[in-house]
């Protein structure tokens, strides 16, 4: 992130420069506005510290400036004491917050990095109305990481080759979506998507369901029925959970991947088949294999092309862009007019390993928003599991740059543990009244 001081000052300036160096912000000083502007003309910032009293130019002018230029820039006005008035009106016009001198370490630091987070919201903000739009994969699937955008370049390519697919993953990082987005990209889009768990029917049914029957073929068999595979026939058929499909079922999807034909349940003439399988397991096919559980076979046939979708956990980037994604969907489908997260339960979020991958973060904020009363998500509105996550190494003093918020509900929450939720004796430890304990507990939804 690319940073311009434009200070009279050389100290304050240097100051700030060697501070958000340290935080890993690139940063470029400036002595007055016109050697900025010059600057500004070939590049962009993304953060600007902006003196007020400037030799050439007025402070508020250069805010004008920088935020018509670029209006996804952030800007952060310095004044000194006698100026908090102007300094408040530049916030008003725009300007993310202000500095007052003498400049402070940690204040500079602090309002860098806020700015950093508001900055990569509003980044991903923008990538999501593109991916959603503009990206030719369908609607709703996102993804602005390295690691997505690797599975989308690979989707792309897929889709357009008629080939089988095996998709290998935890649950709820999204195979259902990869499937739908190579379905619906690919040349067979206008025929049908269908849907089939291998896991959720019994081998006679199994049978039945995908290979259809003739009348008469068995009790119960009054009609002629097609199965899924022939409904599905010029489109693709997504089979779910492939890992658990029995023994003697491999046999007959082998069959049929090799022949390129079916026989209904009882029936005699061969019918042809153009589909595409795509297969997902959230099993160790290779493992199934050793054991005996999987044929070999089978698995080359299906495994033409392997994509394997990383955790939730491993792609903490997308998290951000996932829960402004969820927010949109559920405020809409509930009927209410919830905007944001607040930082806090953002920061809960990003720290937290999400077990049930993005079926997991989506049910959190569906939840969430069921909750809220107000236009943002707060940390009242998480599940308890994030809550008490992260007090264990937890030391207000070495902590990264939290809010403060945050830093009182860690270190009330880890007394509180510590004393084992004695509410006397962890007043007393944080020398607060118990009602003032209690009402705390109350605010951050402390339980106990
Ligand atoms: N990249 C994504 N963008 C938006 N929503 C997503 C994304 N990935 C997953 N989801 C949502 O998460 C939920 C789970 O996704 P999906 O059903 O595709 O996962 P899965 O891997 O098939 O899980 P399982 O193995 O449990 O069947 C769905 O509601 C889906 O809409
Ligand atoms: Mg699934």
């Amino acid at each position: 992130m690319k940073v311009a001081v434009i200070d009279d000052e050389k100290v304050a300036r240097n100051l700030i420069k060697r501070f958000l160096e340290k935080e890993r912000f690139q940063v470029e000083t400036f002595p007055n506005a016109s050697s900025f502007y010059t600057r500004l003309a070939n590049d962009t910032f993304h953060l600007i510290f902006i003196d007020l009293k400037l030799p050439d130019i007025n402070g508020l002018d250069v805010l004008k400036k920088v935020k018509s230029t670029n209006p996804d820039s952030e800007a952060i006005i310095i004044t000194g004491h006698a100026s908090i008035d102007s300094a408040v009106e530049a916030t008003k016009m725009g300007a993310f917050h202000y500095l007052t001198k003498p400049l402070k370490k940690h204040d500079i630091c602090l309002i860098a990095n806020r700015a950093r987070q508001s900055l990569r919201l509003k980044f991903e903000n923008k990538t999501l109305r593109m991916t959603s739009t503009g990206s030719g994969l369908i609607e709703g699937f996102v993804g602005a990481g390295p690691a997505m955008q690797e599975i989308f370049k690979l989707i792309k390519k897929v889709a357009l080759v008629n080939c089988n697919v095996l998709l290998q993953a935890e649950t709820g990082t999204g195979k259902q979506m990869v499937a739908k987005a190579i379905h619906k990209i690919s040349p067979r889009r206008s025929k049908p998507f269908v849907y089939f768990n291998c896991a959720s029917f019994t081998e006679e049914l199994i049978s039945s369901e995908l290979f259809g029957y003739e009348k008469g073929a068995f009790t119960g068999a009054a009609t002629t029925k097609k199965g899924l595979f022939e409904t599905a026939n010029g489109g693709t058929v997504f089979l779910d959970e492939i890992g658990e499909m029995p023994m003697s079922m491999q046999v007959k999807l082998l069959h049929v991947l090799q022949e390129r034909q079916i026989l209904r349940v009882g029936g005699t003439k061969p019918i042809d088949l153009d589909v595409r399988i795509i297969a997902a397991t959230n099993t160790d096919l290779k493992a199934s294999i050793k054991a005996g559980a999987f044929r070999e076979d089978l698995y080359y046939r299906l495994n033409v092309v392997n994509i394997e979708l990383p955790r939730l956990a491993d792609r903490k980037e997308d998290i951000p862009l996932l829960i402004t994604h969820f927010i949109k969907k559920y405020s809409s489908r509930f009927k209410k007019e919830v905007k944001k997260i607040r930082p806090e339960a953002l920061n809960l979020l990003m720290k937290y390993d999400f077990p049930g991958n993005v079926r997991e973060l989506e049910n959190i904020i569906q939840r969430a928003i069921a909750l809220t009363d107000s236009e943002q998500i707060e940390v009242k509105h998480l599940p308890d599991e994030l809550l008490h996550q992260g007090v264990e190494n937890m030391s207000a003093v070495n902590s990264p740059l939290l809010p403060l918020e945050e830093v009182e509900r860690l270190h009330i929450l880890k007394v509180l543990q510590e004393t084992h939720f004695n509410k006397k004796l962890a007043s007393k430890i944080l020398d607060i009244p118990r009602t003032t304990l209690w009402r705390r507990m109350k605010k951050f939804n402390i339980k106990g």
